[in-house]
């Protein structure tokens, strides 16, 4: 049986043991993001990336969501540094990458360029606004990019438990074992609910497997907790999903908010752990008013569907319809929207951390239940 190719047909793996590192002459210190994707690109979640970008593939992707050799790819993985640091980095040198006085792994300075960040907001995030948490995070990172291929010698401390993390060639090896012909990704920030299990049900009707990859990398400070969210997700698996259709595994990169354009890179790098299919719903990977409902759908018409290799699975706005009964979308049900429950995400969260369950035709009694106690333990442990 032959396995779903990664994206630009091999698998990177930039890992290599401490011992064999090459000398660096200067350190470069990592934010989380750069971190987090540091150790995505070493593990072959970016593939065929296998560095940070050069500006040749940076303005590329910014302007026409593609590398400089045409391969699809939607999200810049950049590695900013300040104007100081920029000015005393040479090409060919070899800089250590530094988070919190730990050696990651090395990048090989291929060069250093000043990109033009107005630009990388307005096609990546389509706003310039600073209320947007991707912009913000883009315009407080700082002027400069360092490019070149890295290394990877030290893995992040893992926060979840250990069976929860899966390198693409252990999702792709896992799959395979299970004889899962077609996998379903499922790309998530928030807790489970209704909608989010209809519409993983409804695809599972017709794959043989799914793959509930929540991401667990930085988020906005209001979204829910990874561990509370993981917490939920195990509660739902256990009473409602059959255990050998269902494989959860964390996904280590930070959110960026940037809707349409995050959606194919999310479908992307899915398709590097061995999905097959993806899902994407309503509004997926936005924020606020930013993006329409479906534009992270119709986002997906700009690629054949053999380049980009991983099939998406486009669901409408889902909801329980009192007068259906059932869960159901505008697809499937006629009646007027006063007999649909539909909470806001920024309602929900609310309810939540007041200790109040959502109705159990919006969450699962015991997701809710999960949901308040772990926000309660998670709010002591912050004071
Ligand atoms: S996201 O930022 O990771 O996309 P979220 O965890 O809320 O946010 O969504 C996960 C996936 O479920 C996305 O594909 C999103 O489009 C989809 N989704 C969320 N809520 C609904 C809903 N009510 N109906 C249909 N799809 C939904």
């Amino acid at each position: 049986m032959t396995l779903i190719e990664p994206h630009g047909g091999k698998l990177v793996n930039q890992i290599l043991d401490k011992e064999f590192l090459p000398n660096h002459s200067t350190t470069i210190e990592l934010d989380n993001m750069a971190l987090s994707d540091l150790e995505l690109i070493a593990i072959g979640g970016y593939s065929p990336i296998e560095g940070f970008l050069n500006q040749e593939d940076y303005e590329s992707v910014v302007e026409t969501m593609r590398l400089a050799d045409g391969t699809p790819w939607s999200i810049p993985i950049t590695l900013p540094v300040n104007e100081g640091k920029a000015l005393s980095l040479q090409a060919g040198a070899v800089a250590a990458l530094v988070k919190d006085g730990t050696t990651y792994g090395v990048i090989e300075i291929e060069e250093v360029y000043k990109p033009d960040k107005e630009k990388e907001a307005k096609n990546i995030y389509l706003t310039t606004e600073t209320e947007h948490p991707g912009v913000n995070k883009l315009f407080n990172r700082p002027d400069y990019y360092v490019a070149g291929e890295i290394k990877l010698a030290e893995r992040q401390s893992h926060e979840h438990d250990e069976k929860f993390y899966l390198d693409p060639a252990d999702s792709r090896e896992l799959f395979q074992s299970l004889g899962w012909k077609k996998v379903v990704g499922f790309q998530t920030r928030n807790p489970v609910h209704r909608a989010h299990e209809y519409i993983q049900k409804s695809a599972l009707e017709i794959v043989d497997g799914l793959f509930l990859n929540p991401l667990v990398g930085e988020t906005k400070s209001d979204d829910i907790p990874s561990d509370v969210r993981m917490q939920s997700y195990q509660v739902l698996l256990k009473n409602y999903y059959p255990a050998n259709r269902v494989v959860l595994a964390v996904f280590p990169a930070a959110m960026r908010y940037a809707g349409p354009r995050e959606a194919i890179f999310h479908a992307l790098v899915r398709k590097n752990f061995g999905c097959t299919h993806f899902i994407v719903g309503r509004d997926h990977a936005g924020v606020g008013d930013y993006y329409g409902t479906y534009d992270a759908q119709k986002i997906f018409s700009n690629y054949d569907e053999a380049e980009l290799g991983i099939t998406p699975l486009f669901f409408e706005h889902s909801f329980y319809c009192v007068a259906c009964e059932a869960m159901a979308s505008s697809k499937t049900c006629p009646h007027d929207s006063d007999q649909h429950v539909v909470l806001s995400g920024t309602k929900v969260r609310e309810l939540l951390r007041n200790g109040e369950k959502p109705p159990t035709t919006f969450s699962r009694p015991e997701v809710a239940e999960t949901l308040i106690e772990g926000l309660k333990k998670s709010e002591k442990a912050e004071v």
